[in-house]
């Protein structure tokens, strides 16, 4: 979709549609005031007849207001004025787009941006304006054999804003624009199928981003991972027929001495379990197990098109997790590349295992910091739903700005503990450790297995199982935490 800003009277605006919000119990806002003494009281007899309330999210599409150049006009309700939350501006800018698109139009003026929400900003507004319309938008039909030719109606938007907020607005929609093509990007890498988006596919997609030119890409193999000592890695690897890859993207914005942030996503795709195989029901979602790595290469996507004054490294590994004659086996022992032995457990607790190793590479970039994601634990999306990701790290400067971003970018993650007591939990008879502890607390467990590898460094690890996707009739991968992940970048610069 096309955006644009531009300032003007709302009710003077010659286009095909305007879009207006309102408050819940017929409050109108400053711009549905105008407007409504334009068209002589029009809207408040709307409000009188009942036909719109102002609920969140409720639509109205009214034809040739008296005294009202657009041809249209979308109402769209906010909710509660006292509730006006940035929440609630995105909900509102979601359901607006989608009852453009449903009904034909092909652009529309929104005068949402005008709203003045507590704690936000011209530029925060018209970011998020276009990331919800674009997610409102957004399909995945790639696998389809005959494309839906009703599609994509809507093709431009233009943003209302205030004179003096031109350029703030602008910058707005330019990095909102990059964060929903990131969105996008997460979205259909994670949407595909695991026929066809294998770890050499996710690496081929890595040499694609590098086009642009501001990328440095390398994929390790397996034999060089054999060098490195990657027994984890190599031990998840074993049962699949697909080659497993290391991918590394490397972005220098900043001073070639600075300390690059890195992130290292969980590329499982497809986690069937391997020989402690998963119950059959809903198999199918575990194509999603490489979202941690989709939010890396969204995440990717989005800086180089921004272009921040920061180093930044993304670091994805990436095999599947199948049962096989060569497959590892519940009491297998593997020796990591940080030289720590562990006892195999668990087949089906294998993102581990491939990121423990993945973060012992990662050491030699000196990370200012270094947060993993990854669809981790069923545990984490029993403690906290599909809200918000878990959240929890070595370093409490670096969970509180990532908490931050988080809440600036509206894609919430929640910290959970990580004490030393946790620990007991992966005890081993036989090996330094064990790859699971028992199910209570797993959420945390998983997390603390992965902090004996990254003692040396301000780590995070963000738990993405309830997040990453949706089920059932909107089944769907849903970009997350690619907004979190860009906004805490974007705030290091
Ligand atoms: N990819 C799964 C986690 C998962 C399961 C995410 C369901 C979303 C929905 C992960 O590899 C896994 O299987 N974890 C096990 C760990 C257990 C064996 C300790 C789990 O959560 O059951
Ligand atoms: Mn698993
Ligand atoms: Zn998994």
């Amino acid at each position: 979709m096309q955006f644009s800003v531009k300032t003007g009277e709302p009710s003077s605006l010659h286009c095909t549609c305007l879009v207006a919000g309102v408050f819940e119990g017929g409050k109108l806002t400053p711009v549905a005031q105008i407007l409504d003494k334009a068209s002589h009281g029009y809207i408040g007899k709307v409000f009188k007849s009942g036909a719109l309330e102002g609920r969140n999210g409720q639509t109205l599409l009214l034809f040739q207001v008296p005294g009202i150049a657009a041809e249209r006009l979308l109402l769209v309700g906010l909710g509660a004025e006292k509730d006006s939350t940035l929440r609630a501006y995105r909900k509102a800018v979601h359901k607006a787009t989608r009852a453009l698109n449903d009904s034909g139009v092909k652009e529309a003026v929104f005068a949402l941006p005008l709203l003045a929400i507590p704690g936000t900003d011209a530029y925060q507004r018209s970011r998020h304006a276009v990331e919800a319309a674009e997610d409102a938008v957004y399909r995945f039909d790639q696998c389809k054999s005959k494309l839906d030719h009703r599609k994509a109606s809507l093709q431009k938007l233009t943003l209302l804003v205030n004179r003096e907020d031109l350029r703030a607005a602008e910058r707005g929609v330019h990095d909102g624009a990059a964060i929903a093509a990131g969105v996008a990007l997460a979205k259909t890498l994670g949407n595909l199928p695991p026929n066809i988006c294998t770890p050499g596919y996710l690496a081929s997609e890595a040499r694609k981003l590098a086009k642009g030119g501001k990328l440095k890409v390398t994929v390790l193999e397996e034999a060089q991972m054999k060098k490195l000592g990657m027994g984890a890695l190599l031990a998840v690897t074993r049962g699949s027929r697909q080659p497993p890859k290391l991918i590394i993207m490397e972005y220098h914005g900043a001073a070639k001495d600075k300390k690059p942030f890195v992130l290292v996503g969980k590329g499982i795709t497809f986690d069937s379990g391997g020989i402690s195989i998963k119950p059959a029901a809903a198999m199918d979602e575990m194509k999603f197990d490489m979202c941690g790595a989709a939010s890396v290469f969204g995440t990717m996507k989005a800086i180089t098109e921004i272009n921040p004054r920061i180093n930044f490294t993304g670091v994805v590994p990436s095999c599947e997790n199948l049962p096989d004659g060569n497959a590892s086996k519940p009491a297998d022992i593997i020796t990591t590349m940080s030289g720590q032995t562990v006892e195999i457990l668990n087949t089906d607790a294998e993102g581990r295992l491939i990121l423990c190793d993945a973060l012992s590479y990662a050491e030699r970039f000196k990370p200012a910091a270094i947060v993993d994601i990854a669809t981790l634990t069923g545990a984490c999306v029993v403690a906290l739903g599909n809200v918000v990701s878990g959240l929890l790290g070595n370093d409490d400067s670096l969970v509180k700005e990532l908490l931050q971003a988080g809440e600036q970018a509206d894609d919430r993650a929640w910290q959970l503990p990580l004490y030393e007591d946790y620990q007991d939990g992966l005890k081993s008879n036989f090996a330094d450790f064990a790859n699971v502890g028992g199910r209570e607390g797993g959420a945390i467990t998983a997390a603390c297995f992965l902090a004996r590898f990254t003692k040396n460094m301000r780590w995070a690890h963000l738990d993405i199982a309830g997040t990453a996707w949706k089920s059932g009739g909107e089944k769907g991968a849903t970009g997350r935490p690619v907004p979190l992940l860009v906004q805490y970048l974007l705030d290091r610069a």
